[in-house]
Parts: structure tokens; C-alpha cells; sequence
């Protein structure tokens, strides 16, 4: 006997969680259509149950145990939009009794993906989380049904909001680092504490979801090598400019015959391509399969209502299922390990920025601490400074990035070196 209605048990009622109850309520007749019978809202959780909230909640029970609302047997399936570690005991306890799951949550999606799905598996149940990379980009279900049989060679995003936000605001209005910051803060982009997002980890774990979907490969994110866009100067963006690239914070995965080559970073990538074009606080996720070829996702990567859409999506297909009784494909089957590509071992094109003291000699230090590793230059530009002092910016060709690096330590360590060398990445392949 199929169930009169899919009971909701919500976890989190901030941004995301008040954008689903809208649209929950907006969208009603749609939802019961595609589901098959009516959606209603159980059970929710909050920290704070006497706070002010921009949505109805008359008629759900509001409590403050996210447990309890995960073991309730008022709770046909469970969705998380709390956030965080603390809500993996919830997610884990609604799996375990075989309750389907819907998620947003990228931090323990990234730290203990294989264990839920696992745990999803052994249930029978499943665990979606569509809006915990890219946000309201349809990714991840394109990955798991259509592209779910692709072999994909090439995965290159931008998938943090912030970040790009700021790069773009640099290189538009010429505003410096920190002003572009501010700016993302006041419009409500950047978190008030933005480290995740500037130091790269909010891309890397995002990076470890797509490349579970996209490679078929559990990659921690622990091990992605990361760095993020602090330290960079509007000189880089406009020297970027000058050679006709774009600066962009990318989480890369790339097949080689070698294994597989995951990362993230800045890189300089030329303006003619697509993802160059993906500016402000939007996402892109570039792929290229074997038999698809080149596809590019272009949306918003957060905000209230994206958001909530993607969450809405998962919870229509999982409903669904509750009341079909058929589940539907759920993440794709994992590959046998793969070996994978230390970044010491990628080889990758630089751009460096180097301020030297200008006088003979100089310059032929630079060039033997290049040569001394193998690092070939492609092109340069010096400019006079003041002091005594130039400006020399060096775009390499492709070399081993553990010989770049090599380089560049032993530049910064010559006498003549005034300041600690601007080194990037150019994706250009
Ligand atoms: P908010 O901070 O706006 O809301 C979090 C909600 O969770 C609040 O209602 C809060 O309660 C509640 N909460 C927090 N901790 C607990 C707890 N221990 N027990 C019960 N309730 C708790 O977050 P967002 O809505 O922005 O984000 C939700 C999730 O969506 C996160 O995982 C985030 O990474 C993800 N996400 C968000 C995007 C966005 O654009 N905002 C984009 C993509 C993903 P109270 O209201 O009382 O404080
Ligand atoms: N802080 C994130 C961003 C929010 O800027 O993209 C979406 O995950």
C-alpha cells in the first residue's frame, strides 16, 4: 500500500532550510503530481526555536534534537541542511533504519562519502546531495543517470562563489584584495570568517564529490593538494590581462597515462575559454568525456533559492521513490583504485613575478636557476621600478611543477631578490 504522503523530518531551518519550505509550499501541486502523493513537514530542527524565521512553520513539530528527529517514526526521509560534522551521527542514524537521506552538507559528504553511501547501500535506502557541489547546478543527478556510463578524461571548475567574486571584482574594477573581500562579505558571498572559501577547501571538498561521480574514484580531500587565492596581488591579475589569461581559483581532475591528477588552485587560463567567461559569484564545471566530448554547467553556486532548488530536486526523486517502492539509480558504481599523479610529478606551465635589483648579473641568476632544473622560458617582460629594483614576469613552458617550485625557492633565496616571488599556475592544455 503506497503511503497517503512522504513525511519530512528537516534538519536546519537557516538560508537553504527557509528556501525548501518556500518552495515546498509554492510549488505544491507540482511536487504532488510528480511524486505521487503530498510532501508534509514533520519534524524540524533548529539551534535556536525562538528565532524569527522568514517561513510558516505552524503545525511542525520544532525541536533542538537532530537525533531525535532522525529516529522519529514520523519521518519518512530525512532531510540535512544544518550543516557541518555534527550532523554525521543524524545522517548515519537515519541510514541505518533505512530512511533516505538528502543532504547539502559538502563537510561530511567529502570526510565520510564512501561510509554513508556504503551505509546507504547495506539499508537499501539511498543518499542524495545534489547542492553540495556547484549548489543549483544539476551536476551531480546529469553525473548519475545520464553521464553515468561516460569515461571522462577531464574535469576543470570553478566552484567557489566568493573566490570568484573577488578574482572578478580585481580584474573589472581594479579594487585590491582586500576590497574586493569586503565587497563579497557586504553582499553577502563570503562567510564572515571566509577561510574556507579563500584558502581552497570549500573547493576541495567540493572537487572530491564531482570526482566520486565523474572518475568513479573515492579521492579523500584530505589528499588534494590545495592552495588557495590569499596573497594575490592586482599586479598578477593585470600582468594575467597583459598576456591574455584570466585568473580563476580551479579544482582540476585529469586523466594521464600516469593516474589520475587531482588538485586545486589559481591558475592562469586563457581568456578564450569557456570557464574564463564564468564570472561574479557563479560556478562552471567543465568536462570532457570520451564520447560526449566538451560540456560546460554554468549556475549559481549558492544562495537561498538555487540552493533549495537542487535540495528540492533530490527530495522529488527521493519521495518518489518512497511511494513507487523503486529505487532509482543512486551514485555510481566505484572503479578499482586507480593510481593517482603526485602534483611533484604534473607538468605544467608558470607564470612568475620576480622583483630584483636592477643591475648586470642579475638577470642571468634568474636564468640559472631556471636552467639548473630544467624550466624553459616561454616568454618575459621587465619593467623599471623604482629604487633600483625591476619587475620581471616570466611565463615558463611546461615543466615538472616540483622543478618550478625548485626554481623559485632558489631565486627567492639569491641575494638581488627584494621580495618573495609570485608563482601561478597557467592551465592551459
Ligand atoms: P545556515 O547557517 O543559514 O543555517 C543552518 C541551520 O542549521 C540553522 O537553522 C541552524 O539553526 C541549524 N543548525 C545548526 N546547527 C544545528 C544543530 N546542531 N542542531 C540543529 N540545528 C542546527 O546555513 P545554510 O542554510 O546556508 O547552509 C545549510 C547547508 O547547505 C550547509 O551544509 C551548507 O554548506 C550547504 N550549502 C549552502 C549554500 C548556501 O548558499 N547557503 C550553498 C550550498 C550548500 P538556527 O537557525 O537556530 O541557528
Ligand atoms: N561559500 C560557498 C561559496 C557557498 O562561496 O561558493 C556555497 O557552497
Amino acid at each position: 500500500m503506497p503511503p497517503s504522503s512522504v513525511r519530512i523530518g528537516l534538519l536546519g531551518c537557516g538560508v537553504v532550510g527557509q528556501g525548501l519550505l518556500k518552495l515546498l509550499r509554492e510549488r505544491e501541486r507540482l511536487i504532488r503530481d510528480s511524486v505521487g502523493a503530498p510532501i508534509q513537514v514533520s519534524r524540524v530542527a533548529v539551534r535556536d526555536p525562538g528565532k524569527r524565521r522568514e517561513c510558516e512553520l505552524s503545525g511542525i513539530h520544532v525541536g533542538t534534537d537532530a537525533m531525535a528527529v532522525a529516529e522519529a517514526s514520523d519521518v519518512d526521509l530525512l532531510v540535512e541542511l544544518a550543516g557541518g560534522e555534527a550532523m554525521l551521527e543524524p545522517v548515519r542514524a537515519a541510514l541505518r533504519r533505512g530512511i533516505p537521506v538528502v543532504t547539502a552538507n559538502k563537510h561530511i559528504l567529502a570526510l565520510h562519502g564512501e561510509e554513508l553511501e556504503r551505509l546507504a547501500g547495506e539499508s537499501k535506502t539511498t543518499i542524495r546531495c545534489e547542492a553540495s557541489a556547484g549548489g543549483g547546478i544539476p551536476v551531480l543527478q546529469a553525473l548519475d543517470h545520464g553521464l553515468r556510463t561516460e569515461n571522462f578524461q577531464l574535469l576543470v571548475a570553478i566552484l567557489n562563489g566568493t573566490t570568484n567574486f573577488i578574482l572578478s571584482t580585481m580584474a573589472r574594477d581594479g579594487r585590491d584584495f582586500a576590497e574586493a573581500l569586503a565587497a563579497a562579505q557586504t553582499l553577502g558571498f563570503a562567510e564572515a570568517d571566509p577561510t574556507l572559501d579563500l584558502s581552497g577547501q570549500d573547493t576541495a571538498q567540493k572537487l572530491s564529490i564531482l570526482v566520486r561521480r565523474a572518475f568513479r574514484m573515492d579521492v579523500a580531500f584530505s589528499s588534494i593538494p590545495t592552495e588557495g587565492i590569499i596573497g594575490m596581488e592586482l599586479e598578477d591579475l593585470r600582468q594575467a590581462d597583459r598576456f591574455g589569461y584570466t585568473v580563476k581559483l580551479l579544482g582540476i581532475a585529469l586523466r594521464h597515462p600516469e593516474g589520475l591528477d587531482v588538485r586545486v588552485h589559481p591558475a592562469f587560463i586563457p581568456k578564450r575559454y569557456l570557464l574564463a567567461a564564468v564570472r561574479d559569484e557563479f560556478n562552471g564545471i567543465y568536462l570532457r568525456g570520451e564520447a560526449t566530448g566538451s560540456m560546460l554547467f554554468y549556475g549559481k553556486g549558492a544562495g537561498a533559492n538555487p540552493t533549495a532548488q537542487a535540495v528540492l530536486g533530490d527530495v522529488v526523486v527521493t519521495a518518489r521513490e518512497c511511494v513507487s517502492g523503486v529505487k532509482l539509480l543512486g551514485t555510481p558504481p566505484m572503479r578499482d583504485p586507480e593510481q593517482r599523479l603526485p602534483l611533484d610529478q604534473v607538468r605544467t606551465k608558470y607564470y612568475l613575478r620576480l622583483l630584483v635589483e636592477d643591475r648586470p648579473g642579475v638577470l642571468a641568476q634568474v636564468a640559472a636557476n631556471l636552467g639548473a632544473t630544467n624550466v624553459s622560458v616561454a616568454q618575459m617582460f621587465q619593467a623599471e621600478g623604482v629604487r633600483g629594483e625591476a619587475s620581471i614576469t616570466i611565463l615558463t613552458h611546461h615543466a615538472k611543477d616540483k622543478d618550478v617550485r625548485e626554481a623559485v625557492a632558489g631565486i627567492a633565496k639569491l641575494p638581488t631578490t627584494r621580495k618573495t616571488p609570485r608563482a601561478v599556475r597557467i592551465f592551459d592544455i
